[in-house]
């Protein structure tokens, strides 16, 4: 069979990393991620677990190596399971090289084996605090002690587990160094994120919120000493070393620096919108080609190459000038971060 052309972008960046949000509703209630009223799309808008398959195959063929499955909360869509077991003959035929998935660990408990025996190495579990009022006060609906369940249950069963942090502002600054010591002793990275301007989330204060990983490394380095490393995980976090404990911990911000250059992902709703840039509004629609035609992908692959034809140069996130700026009136939960 002929081998479809890799997806190479007007920038000539190959796009080689997909995120694929399975769902957008989450059993929490992040205060910078989500309004408490939240309205869902109806489930006859989702991609079934058979389109899923289709389309994330499809983009397999097209080159893509890595595949993320985000949400909303992807563990709380009904069956998926079924669609990471299906995934698993792309890992198993040498195609896909990673599967893996963002998940905020509320039910990692009851899974974590399950997507070990589908193929999946590593996991990042967001996780802002340690304290259980905070966890509850920052996530409204979260319980930590099951997300601590979660994420012990994902290191027995073999997962490498990567912690996400969201730094923000008169929150977690004074949990820094616990976090970093807490994920130190459990062998697990952490990555700090600086928040981002996405969706409507009611009375919250997105510029009180805002703490620059600028700041927050400056204060791990009176403690630690920080070696740069050159690596990337194929994502967008800048990571160093600390020589003292030997961990790793990433970075990303794209607030304070912009990483739009060596963009190699695109995204896709839970609804089949293809979003080529997080932060800028161009999207196109994947779901009428796979539903118009279901038993051939043609339709579809056309699709994906006119979209990745558009994918901008970069976004326009800016906290700069004091306001707010670039802000994206989707909610995180609909790219899925
Ligand atoms: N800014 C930065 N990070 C966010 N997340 C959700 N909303 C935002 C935001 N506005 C994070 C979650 C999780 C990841 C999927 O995205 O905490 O770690
Ligand atoms: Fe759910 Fe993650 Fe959004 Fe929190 S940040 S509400 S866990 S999707």
């Amino acid at each position: 069979m002929e081998q479809n052309p890799r997806l190479i972008d007007p920038f000539q960046r190959a796009i080689t990393y997909l995120r694929v949000s399975v769902t957008d509703r989450c059993d929490f209630r992040c205060v910078y991620c989500m309004s408490e009223n939240m309205t869902f799309l109806p489930k006859k808008q989702l991609l079934t677990l058979e389109e899923l398959d289709r389309l994330c195959s499809a983009f397999i063929d097209l080159g893509v190596q890595k595949l993320r499955i985000t949400g909303g909360e992807p563990l709380v869509r009904r069956g998926i399971m079924t669609f990471f077991e299906g995934m698993k003959r792309h890992l198993d035929a040498g195609t896909l090289k990673e599967l893996t998935l963002t998940t905020n660990g509320s039910q990692l408990e009851k899974y974590a084996t399950d997507l070990v025996n589908s193929g999946v190495k590593r996991v990042n579990i967001s996780l802002d605090t340690l304290d259980e009022k905070k966890f509850a006060e920052i996530t409204r609906w979260g319980r930590l002690a099951q997300v601590l369940r979660g994420i012990d249950a994902a290191l027995a069963a073999g997962l490498r587990v990567k912690i996400n942090t969201v730094a923000l502002k008169g929150f977690n600054e004074d949990e820094l160094f616990a976090l970093q010591e807490w994920c130190a002793n459990r062998n697990m990275d952490l990555t700090f994120i600086e928040v981002m301007p996405m969706g409507d989330i009611g009375n919250e204060d997105r510029l009180g919120q805002y703490w620059s990983l600028k700041d927050l490394r400056a204060r791990l380095a009176e403690k630690f000493s920080l070696v740069d490393l050159a690596e990337r995980s194929g994502g967008p976090a800048n990571y160093v070393r600390l020589n003292e404990t030997g961990q790793k911990i990433g970075f990303i911000t794209p607030l304070s620096h912009n990483f739009c250059e060596s963009c190699n992902r695109v995204r896709i709703t839970c609804t089949g919108e293809i979003y080529t840039c997080l932060g800028q509004e161009g999207k196109a629609d994947l779901r009428a080609p796979l539903r118009e035609s279901p038993q051939d992908d043609a339709p579809l692959i056309a699709a994906i190459h006119a979209a990745i034809g558009t994918k901008p140069k970069g976004h326009d996130f800016d906290y700069s000038r004091g306001d707010v700026a670039g802000q994206m009136t989707r909610h995180m939960s609909h790219t899925g971060g």
